[in-house]
């Protein structure tokens, strides 16, 4: 079967969606105060790596605990609605991109599953 990595195009084709969407994500007023303290070059990197893999691609499952690098992140007010923009702009970057929806809308169930582990839920 064809993982979501290999519909999007592959390591390359995924590497140039996220340095998009990370732009997005520095850009947002609503999300500017989790970045301020960050080496955002490493945490778009650590997100190419990471998506791969959730996507079906390379790399190792259980090399990242989300739990644990967003605790940070929640203390200072990561709940739902931060969750939400940041999943805002990935749908909106894989559009200017012209994915099409389905694949779009498979890659967000993806990351809704990490909904509760980002936001230290449950
Ligand atoms: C499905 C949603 C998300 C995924 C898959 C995700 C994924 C990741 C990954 C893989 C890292 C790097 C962890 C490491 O280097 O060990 C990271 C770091 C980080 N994420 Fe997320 N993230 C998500 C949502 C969010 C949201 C909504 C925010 C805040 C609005 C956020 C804020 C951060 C911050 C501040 C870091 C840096 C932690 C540090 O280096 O100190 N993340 N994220």
């Amino acid at each position: 079967m064809t993982s979501l990595y290999q519909r999007l195009g592959g390591q390359s084709a995924l590497d140039g969606i996220v340095a998009v969407f990370c732009s997005k994500l520095w850009s947002d007023e609503r999300l500017a105060p989790f970045w301020t303290d960050v080496d955002r070059e490493r945490l778009c990197s650590a997100l190419k790596a990471f998506l791969a893999q959730a996507f079906g691609g390379p790399g190792e499952a259980g090399r990242f605990d989300l739990r644990r690098s967003h605790a940070e992140a929640v203390s200072r007010g990561l709940h739902e609605t931060q969750f939400d923009a940041w999943m805002y702009h990935w749908a909106e970057t894989l559009q200017d991109h012209g994915i099409e929806q389905d694949l779009i809308a498979r890659t967000a169930v993806v990351l809704e599953s990490f909904r509760r582990e980002v936001q230290g839920r449950g």
